[in-house]
């Protein structure tokens, strides 16, 4: 990063002008400077939803909005997707760098030691009523994780991050699996380190003592590059969220049991959730794709089209071209004619053509395929952001370390642009009409 060679004049009516510093990435992207702004100006900025704030500086994603464009360290998403397990990409989020065969197997050993769930912890499941939202019990299982596992509020020597990072990344897909054992009032299926760590997630899962359970290896590669391509996406919602617990010094677990609360909202992970429900709606309630796309022009009626749209995205979102296509090859393999396929693709099109949806560069986002793939694997719909969030996690946790070594490490402390009356007097009780 380029510090302070060129500058911005800021010039206040009637006041001296501002020389304010400008930075210039890695990338050649230029950014002002304004950490000096209010002891320098006395002024602050007003941004609502960080549309136009770097919060932060990091080498860890980069994405060009414009052109579609999504890396992980310098790897194309593409690329990652083609070439690497998610156990690798998750290696390479956290460690900077993907690991060479001596690595990747240490990596695999570990996670597959950190799989198990503490007994106790266990037990926890069954007091949740089976219809909870598996997000609720998934936040909240993995804050409990700190109460199982303190050890981890201290990481700070590498083999002590290595061992927190793989508890985590193993736990969570323990978790999220017994989260649906009991859903379905079965028995929890442990992990076995016979599996590789997504058939390890479809076998606890989907295994049944009185049905032969077979892994379907396609399932297995798509389960890999859906979790890669969820894997991370710079200071989203919930990234944002896990650096704001973490810049408090908070632990790795409430860091990340809050970016899981985050990512749960339709707007951010929960997307995936709704553009099913939207499409089945959609379905039984016999609405064409034409007159959807009519109801998400309406600005009377807050109906939007989940799944598109997208904060950065100005063109398609490169993990939805990536996702459609896996759908339409998971969907043909299990020669499963999905009507909400057909509906999804003809909604697209309707989309694409519509000047609304052109002059605001609205393309279909990372949900809007995802579920359908989830669906076809039989994952229930209401624990597809749960999926989202055990292919987050990587990213979650590189960004939280990332925090920890950042010079600049400051607590996440907005201002804000006061809106409410000034200074009034208490009247007593008797006197309040
Ligand atoms: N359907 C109809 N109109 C839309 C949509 C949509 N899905 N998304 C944005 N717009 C309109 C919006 O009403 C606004 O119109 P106008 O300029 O006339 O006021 C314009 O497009 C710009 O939208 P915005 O809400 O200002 O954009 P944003 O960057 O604040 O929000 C978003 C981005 C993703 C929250 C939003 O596009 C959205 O709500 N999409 C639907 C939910 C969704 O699919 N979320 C998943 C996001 S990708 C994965 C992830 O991050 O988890």
């Amino acid at each position: 990063m380029e510090m302070n060679k060129e500058f911005v004049t800021l010039a206040l009516p009637g006041e001296k002008t501002y020389e304010i510093p400008v930075i210039t990435d890695s990338m050649g992207d230029k950014f002002i400077d304004i950490r000096a702004l209010r002891k320098d100006t006395g002024l602050i900025t007003y941004d609502p939803g960080f549309v136009n704030t770097g919060s932060c500086t990091s080498s860890i994603c980069y994405i060009n909005g414009e052109e579609g464009v999504l890396r992980y360290r310098g790897y194309d998403i593409e690329d990652l997707v083609k070439y690497c397990d998610f156990v690798e990409v998750a290696y390479l989020l956290v460690k900077g760098e993907l690991p060479n065969n001596i690595e990747r197997k240490r990596y695999a050993d570990l996670l597959n030691e950190e799989s198990l769930l503490h007994y106790d912890m266990q037990s926890f499941f069954r007091r949740y009523p089976p219809e909870a939202h598996p997000m609720s019990v998934l936040a909240a299982m993995s804050v409990s994780l700190s109460a199982f596992y303190p050890e981890m509020d201290d990481i700070d020597p590498e083999l002590q991050i290595d061992f927190a990072v793989t508890r985590l990344i193993s736990k969570i897909r323990t978790i999220t699996a017994f989260t649906y054992r009991h859903m379905k009032g079965e028995d929890f299926v442990n992990p076995s380190y016979k599996y590789s760590y997504c058939e390890n997630f479809l076998n606890m899962m989907f295994n049944s003592p009185v049905r032969e359970y077979k892994i379907d290896p396609l399932h297995v590669k798509a389960l890999n590059q859906l979790l890669i391509l969820h894997a991370d996406h710079e200071q989203n919602c919930s990234t944002t969220a896990v650096r704001l617990i973490a810049s408090s010094e908070a632990n790795l677990y409430a860091s990340v049991s809050a970016g899981i609360c985050a990512l749960w909202g339709p707007k951010h992970g929960g997307a995936n959730q709704a553009v099913i429900e939207m499409l089945k709606h959609a379905l039984e309630t016999h609405q064409s794709a034409k007159e959807m796309v009519e109801m998400a022009k309406d600005k009377r009626n807050p109906y939007l089209l989940m799944g598109f749209g997208h904060r950065v995205y100005k063109t398609f979102d490169p993990r939805a071209k990536i996702a459609k296509q896996l759908c339409q090859e998971v969907l043909s393999h299990n020669g499963f004619v999905d009507p909400l396929l057909n509906l999804a693709m003809e909604l697209e099109e309707v989309a694409k053509q519509d000047s609304y949806f052109q002059d605001r560069m609205l393309y279909p986002n990372i949900d809007f395929y995802t579920g359908l793939i989830f669906r076809a694997m039989g994952i229930p719909t209401n624990m597809f952001t749960c999926m989202f969030a055990i292919g987050r996690l990587p990213g979650w946790i590189a960004h939280w370390l990332e925090w920890k070594q950042d010079p600049y490490q400051k607590i996440g402390r907005p201002r804000q642009v006061y809106d409410g009356p000034q200074l009034r007097s208490v009247k007593p009780l008797s006197d309040r009409s």
